[in-house]
């Protein structure tokens, strides 16, 4: 049976070229979540010498060559790998046009993923779409850093923040309103008494009240594996990497994926993760099938 979000179009297809099949009776299948997570590879991305790791282009400028890459915070061959390429559709046959960090968008069944120094990091560049006089429903128990920003930009950015226990969906609707909601911020479990929301229900019932409005959502303690919210229907879903995603504890870093071009701008408004930290993320997230199954 097909997965409902597949049906509405909301899974992405990484049907990356597996291969040969060696039997013309044995047809290709697409990779499992543990080899997805594994493959590194980036079939957009090939290596001129076909190093069979990721090698670390530690440099500030390019020369454009064929207009790729210019400068690193726009764009670098290492984070690229993570990786900051054209999504490459085998199945749809189709190429995207945006940039996109190809590892952590494929893992996380989204268009466009990008990497940022840390979760909180990831958190200030989505709060920034926000302007005064709008109106940010959020849970009533959030991770401490998360409610600390919420408090500053009611505090000092004119938004308006309205807590709620979003274990019930009913909860939020007194307060999501067309033209007055902007952003709907869930974390599922909840940081620190791990209440879980639905969040299919939450974003197809805000879809419908406020369709405006954007669904956030932190994947920090389930991580891609266990939880990929845009599948539900979210529109943005940001992950402290510091966690799960790094594994063994040796890096801070932040993902932010969505599915739509625009939102994806907002890649252009920050700094985006350094390159030792890119490759380092590379390494320890391609094992993160095989720390969280076993
Ligand atoms: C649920 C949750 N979201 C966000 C963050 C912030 O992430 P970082 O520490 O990478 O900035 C944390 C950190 O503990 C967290 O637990």
């Amino acid at each position: 049976m097909s997965h409902p979000a597949q049906n509405q179009g909301l899974i992405r297809d990484y049907q990356l070229p597996t291969p040969e099949p060696d039997s013309p009776f044995r047809p290709r299948k697409p990779y499992r979540f543990g080899t997805l997570c594994a493959t590194v590879d980036n079939p957009e991305q090939k290596d001129q010498y076909g190093s069979s790791s990721v090698p670390i282009y530690q440099t500030s400028t390019f020369k454009g060559v064929d207009g790729q890459y210019d400068y690193t915070r726009s764009g670098n061959p290492t984070r690229s790998h993570l990786g900051e390429f054209m999504i490459f559709s085998v199945s749809q046959g189709i190429r995207r046009q945006s940039p996109t960090e190809h590892h952590i968008a494929k893992i996380s069944s989204a268009g466009h993923a990008f990497a940022v120094s840390s979760g909180m990091a990831a958190l200030d560049v989505i709060l920034r779409l926000l302007k005064p006089g709008d109106e940010v429903i959020a849970g009533d128990d959030l991770y401490g850093g998360t409610n600390r920003l919420l408090t500053y930009l009611k505090t000092h950015g004119g938004v308006i923040v309205h807590h709620v226990d979003t274990t019930n969906p009913v909860n939020l609707h007194k307060y999501t309103t067309a033209g007055k909601t902007a952003m709907v911020l869930l974390e599922s479990p909840t940081n620190p008494l791990l209440k879980i929301a639905d969040l299919a229900t939450i974003a197809a019932q805000v879809k419908q009240r406020a369709p405006n409005a954007l669904v956030i959502v932190d994947n920090t303690m389930m991580s891609p594996y266990l939880q990929r919210p845009l599948e539900y229907g979210a529109d943005i879903v940001y992950d402290s990497a510091t966690k799960y995603l790094s594994g063994h504890h040796d890096l801070m870093a932040g993902v932010i994926t969505c599915n739509d071009d625009n939102l994806a701008k907002v890649r252009a408004r920050t700094l985006l993760l350094c390159l030792m930290d890119s490759l380092m993320y590379i390494l320890v997230a391609s094992s993160i099938y095989h720390q969280l199954d076993r």
